[in-house]
């Protein structure tokens, strides 16, 4: 009996139960990242290799099947942000909590991102990697909440424009939970 309770709230633990409605499904995330792939391809087509840097951890499944799309020549890294903390609004502070491993002096950098929001961690990021002296730094973001924008950021490649609700799936989380989900789902919806 003991064990059975055991394995119960193991259960919850790891499988939250929520209401979970599509907002972009599968199939339309990959129709668009094809677009945007061919776009990438035709921009930096005579140019150098782009360092493509994943914001992490939201940006990685959008990371993954961006650079899969992408047939110019691209090398990786990865960097680390943090401005929400557990909740579903902003900190309004963002943290640097992994650095990029390489030097990106003189690369034509391309910041893959899983959403603008307010816009405070791109801009806060746009900042630290000028600094590094890069030939040319541009933005691509899975979605786009452009209701809630506090700071400007201009963005060269956006894959959907969504309202202001709270999303989960494809590399975004409430809390680290959802990530793992194949669309993007709108939580509580
Ligand atoms: P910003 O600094 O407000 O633009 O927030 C950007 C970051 O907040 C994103 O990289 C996400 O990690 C997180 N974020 C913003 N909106 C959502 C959402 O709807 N779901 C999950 N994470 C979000
Ligand atoms: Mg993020």
């Amino acid at each position: 009996m003991l064990v059975f309770l055991y394995l119960v709230d193991y259960t919850q633990c790891f499988m939250p139960e929520a209401k979970l409605r599509v907002l972009i499904s599968a199939e339309q995330i990959q129709k668009r990242i094809a677009e945007i792939g061919a776009q990438i391809d035709r921009d930096y087509a005579g140019g150098g290799p782009i360092y493509m840097l994943c914001v992490m951890k939201g940006a990685v499944m959008f990371f993954a099947d961006l650079a899969r799309a992408v047939t110019h020549p691209v090398r990786m890294d990865f960097i680390g942000l943090s401005s929400y903390g557990k909740g579903k609004t902003s900190s309004g502070e963002v943290r640097l909590t992994k650095d990029l491993d390489v030097t990106v002096e003189g690369f034509d950098l391309l910041v893959v991102e899983d959403i603008l929001d307010s816009g405070v961690t791109l801009s806060y990021l746009i900042h630290v990697l000028q600094q590094r002296k890069p030939r040319s730094i541009r933005i691509a973001t899975l979605l786009d909440k452009p209701e809630r924008r506090l700071r400007p950021v201009a963005v060269e490649y956006s894959g959907f424009t969504i309202p202001d609700e709270f999303v989960v799936g494809y590399g975004l989380d409430y809390a680290e939970d959802y990530r793992q989900l194949k669309d993007v789902c709108v939580l509580g919806g």
